[in-house]
């Protein structure tokens, strides 16, 4: 089965990225990139490469070369996919607001809104695949709601979900350390399928990289590589904790833990918390799922990892309060930093926004910078907490665009995001410009204590 002909719905973090390294990479396939999101789009296709959407080191060259060629991105929903061999779902899978697990369950309505309209729009058989992250068995749901179109047309549905990390997300997709694709391998047509997109990635990616499992056991898999990755992170956040009453260094203890080849070196650096749209989305999810079927031990072990990363960014910003002699009224706080982790413009829960709504509360002033994060993102992110108006926040809460501004006049400094440029600030400078004692807080392991000190910052870093 050649493919000619794909469409990919959602042009995310996700949809985009992956798509235009497919286009990159096979140049005879087509591939039109569509999302409801008109802003989205026209920036997709603005004429200065640089002002595509997502932020990615390498993305803006690999879209450069393939855009217009055999790599389009469009509103045009429907057309896409009545001229689509293969579809990917590549739309976001939040977190439910309301209703029946509130809180917990991943809100599948897009996913759903997708399957009716391939459904509706479909006049020949297509390749269905599940890029988005998915609760298991949601393939199950997709398949019901395909099959019943009363039109002829044959889907197969394939589970496909993406490892990328942000900010490393072409590198990622260059070079993944596996591709996993579920299918329905007990039948022909679901095995053809499978082959179908195996061809795609074995362009170059290496074929013993390339997995194939059933549906189930995909749908799983991404599940379980977040939850694992996410359970590390909040592994070293614990230990953190312990250092700092002990007198242990967590970047020793880290170093020391990870040369077990059993353990390994990778996510053991220790930080006021993880963020992005996803670990804390899919754990929860786990959480929801393992309470359905009963399963409550595995369910309140899981939950434990989202617990401590909570308790990190909470006690972070307390550690902050309590230094500055229990009161950071009226005074003013540098946030560095608004991503969740260097090298991408991604604030989704981002451990800065909580760290700035604790501050807030205790009624700081705060001055924020961050390399690459839009300013009307920032207010964005606080004004979705719904605990103060557009107009406090924007009261409260000041955007500057360089690290010396923010950190002019401050009585405190707070490093939230690793970015490498905090490393090589003057920050001789940057002690002189601040009132005295001039308090830095690194959330990420950044800095260098001995030289700041030197200076003669009250230097606290978590985790010693
Ligand atoms: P995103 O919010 O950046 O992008 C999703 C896009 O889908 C949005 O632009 C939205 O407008 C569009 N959309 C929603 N419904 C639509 C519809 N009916 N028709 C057309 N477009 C529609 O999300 P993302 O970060 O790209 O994540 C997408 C999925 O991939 C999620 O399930 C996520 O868990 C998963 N994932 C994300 C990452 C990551 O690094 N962000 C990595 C791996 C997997
Ligand atoms: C993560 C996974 O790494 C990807 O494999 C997965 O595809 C993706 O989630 C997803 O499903 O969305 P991402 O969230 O983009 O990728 O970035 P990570 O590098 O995993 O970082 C997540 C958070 O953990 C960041 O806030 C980061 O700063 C933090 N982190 C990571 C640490 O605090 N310490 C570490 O050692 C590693």
């Amino acid at each position: 089965m050649k493919i000619k002909n794909i469409c990919c719905i959602g042009a995310g973090y996700v949809g985009g990225p992956t798509m235009a390294v497919i286009a990159q990479k096979c140049p005879k396939i087509n591939v039109t990139v569509v999302d409801i999101n008109q802003k989205r789009i026209d920036a997709w296709n603005d004429e200065d490469v640089e002002n595509i959407p997502i932020y990615e080191p390498g993305l803006s060259d690999v879209v450069k070369e393939a855009r217009g060629r055999n790599l389009f991105f469009s509103t045009d929903v429907d057309s896409a996919i009545e001229n689509a061999d293969m579809i990917f779902i590549s739309v976001n899978t939040p977190t439910k607001t309301y209703g029946i697990g509130k809180g917990m369950a991943a809100d599948l309505k897009f996913i759903e809104l997708c399957a009716r309209q391939i459904a509706r729009v479909s006049k020949n058989d297509k390749i269905v695949i599940e890029k988005s992250t998915l609760p298991v068995r949601t393939a199950a749901a997709l398949k019901n709601i395909l099959d019943n179109t009363g039109n002829g047309v044959k889907f197969q549905i394939l589970s496909n979900p993406e490892f990328l990390a942000e900010g490393t997300a072409v590198q990622d997709l260059m070079n993944p350390d596996r591709v996993l694709i579920g299918g329905d391998i007990d039948t022909n047509k679901g095995k053809e399928a499978v082959e179908a997109l195996v061809d795609i990635y074995a362009t170059w990616i290496p074929k013993e990289n390339i997995l194939t499992t059933n549906v189930w056991s995909s749908e799983l898999s991404k599940l379980t590589a977040n939850a694992f990755l996410a359970q590390r992170v909040s592994s070293i956040n614990a230990m953190s904790e312990l250092c700092e009453k002990t007198g242990a260094d967590v970047d020793e203890v880290a170093r020391a833990v990870g040369k077990d080849s059993r353990i390994g070196s990778k996510f053991l650096k220790s930080s006021v918390g993880f963020g992005g749209s996803c670990f804390q989305k899919d754990i929860l999810n786990l959480v929801y799922i393992s309470k359905t079927f009963g399963l409550n031990e595995v369910a309140d072990y899981w939950e434990q990892v989202i617990i401590m990363n909570d308790h990190q960014k909470r006690r972070f910003a307390e550690k902050i309060v309590k230094t500055l002699f229990n009161t950071v009224s009226g005074k003013k706080i540098a946030i560095l930093g608004w991503a969740f982790k260097k090298d991408t413009n991604d604030t989704r829960e981002s451990a800065a926004i909580y760290v700035t709504d604790y501050l807030l509360n205790e009624q700081a002033e705060i001055v924020v910078y961050d390399p690459k994060v839009n300013p009307e993102q920032i207010y964005a992110d606080l004004d979705y907490l719904s605990y103060r108006s557009d107009e406090e926040n924007r009261k409260a809460v000041t955007i500057v665009s360089s690290a010396e501004e923010a950190c002019k006049d401050a009585h405190a400094v707070a490093v939230l995001t690793e970015w490498e440029e905090f490393n090589v600030l003057d920050w001789e400078k940057i002690y002189e410009d601040m009132l005295k004692p001039a308090f830095l807080f690194d959330g990420r392991r950044i800095l260098d204590r001995r030289s700041k000190e030197n200076i003669g910052f009250e230097f606290y870093a978590i985790g010693s």
